[in-house]
């Protein structure tokens, strides 16, 4: 329970930063950075105050009541108790940061992670260089794409240099909600650049021919345990790719992104660090060659590419 709610209306700004962290540090095991970060950004969020002002009224020794009402002060602490129980707190504030986008999220979505920013990498880099998506229209397909973090990165890191156009799939109705949210937002009025969002199986959807397709499908193996709190306030069919080895919707999906390709195009796959052996040879048996495996900021083997050979 979050019983700050008396106690505050004494404190300063300071005082009840680093109180409301240790609560939260105590439910989440996070480190007291972390839990800090947590509530200047919750705070900044519900003030509707840069979260630099805030770190200035804390040190200057503001009070809690210099900032909040006690109607304020109350909704704050109901906030609280929120994360508490579990719920993101990207949920909490319908905001995901993502490759520089502010991404609608909340209940029924995945949270996209900051490791995906490593795909969405890849990706703009193989699609600036490569030499058969220098001219035309340049077509991708961004598969399970819950709230189109990946799709958006590339139209917004790409629309200035070539004409674009992106399929966003995704199966979940609950999801697609976000979705279709998102590319309205960050669609350009005039812009030769699209994001399409697409209701449907990703491992069943006609593609046209696509240049590239980026795939952050549902991967984690069955005896995974989804240890933080949070997680599991994500849906399940987000998270596990089902089968023995968690690898049965990645399997769909690739081999119809693999069909997908024009020649020379090619695959980024996100997958969980146990599987790029299964990924290594589920890309070549859907006729993909070229295979690479590259690793995260952790060392960690999570993703796997692999190219249609040109002839
Ligand atoms: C791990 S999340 C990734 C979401 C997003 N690409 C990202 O990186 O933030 C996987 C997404 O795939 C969706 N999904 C699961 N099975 C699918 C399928 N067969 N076809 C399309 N989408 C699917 C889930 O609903 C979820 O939104």
């Amino acid at each position: 329970m979050f019983n700050a709610e008396r106690r505050a209306k004494n404190e300063t700004l300071a005082e009840f930063i680093k109180k409301s962290a240790c609560v939260l540090k105590s439910k989440y095991e996070f480190g007291q950075e972390t839990a800090v970060f947590e509530v200047e950004l919750l705070l900044e969020w519900f003030l509707k105050l840069d979260i630099n002002q805030i770190r200035i009224r804390a040190i200057t020794g503001e009070f809690v009541t210099d900032l909040f009402s006690a109607d304020a002060l109350t909704n704050f602490c109901r906030i609280m108790e929120r994360r508490l129980d579990g719920e993101p707190l990207q949920y909490i504030t319908q905001t995901a940061h993502f490759y520089g986008l502010a991404l609608f999220v909340g209940p029924g979505v995945f949270i996209p992670r900051p490791e995906t920013e490593k795909l969405v990498s890849l990706a703009l880099d193989f699609i600036t260089t490569s030499k058969n998506t220098t001219s035309g229209e340049i077509v991708l397909a961004d598969l399970c794409a819950g709230s189109g973090a990946i799709g958006l990165a590339l139209a917004q890191n790409l629309k200035s240099k070539v004409a674009l156009k992106i399929l966003a799939v995704e199966k979940s109705a609950d999801a697609f909600k976000y979705l279709k949210k998102n590319c309205a937002r960050y669609s350009y009025e005039h812009s030769s650049s699209v994001v399409i969002p697409v209701l449907a199986d990703a491992g069943e959807v006609e593609l046209p021919p696509c240049d590239a397709v980026v795939l952050n499908p549902p991967y984690i193996p069955p005896e995974v345990e989804l240890l933080p709190l949070s997680v599991r306030a994500e849906p399940t069919t987000a998270l596990y790719g089902l089968g023995d080895d968690g690898f049965e919707i990645p399997h769909a999906v690739v081999k119809n992104a693999a069909q997908s390709l024009k020649p020379g195009g090619c695959v980024f796959l996100e997958h969980f660090e146990t599987q790029s052996e299964t990924a290594a040879k589920a890309l070549p048996k859907n006729g993909l060659t070229n295979i690479k495996h590259i690793l995260d900021l952790n060392q960690r083997p999570r993703f796997t590419t692999g190219m249609k050979p040109s002839s």
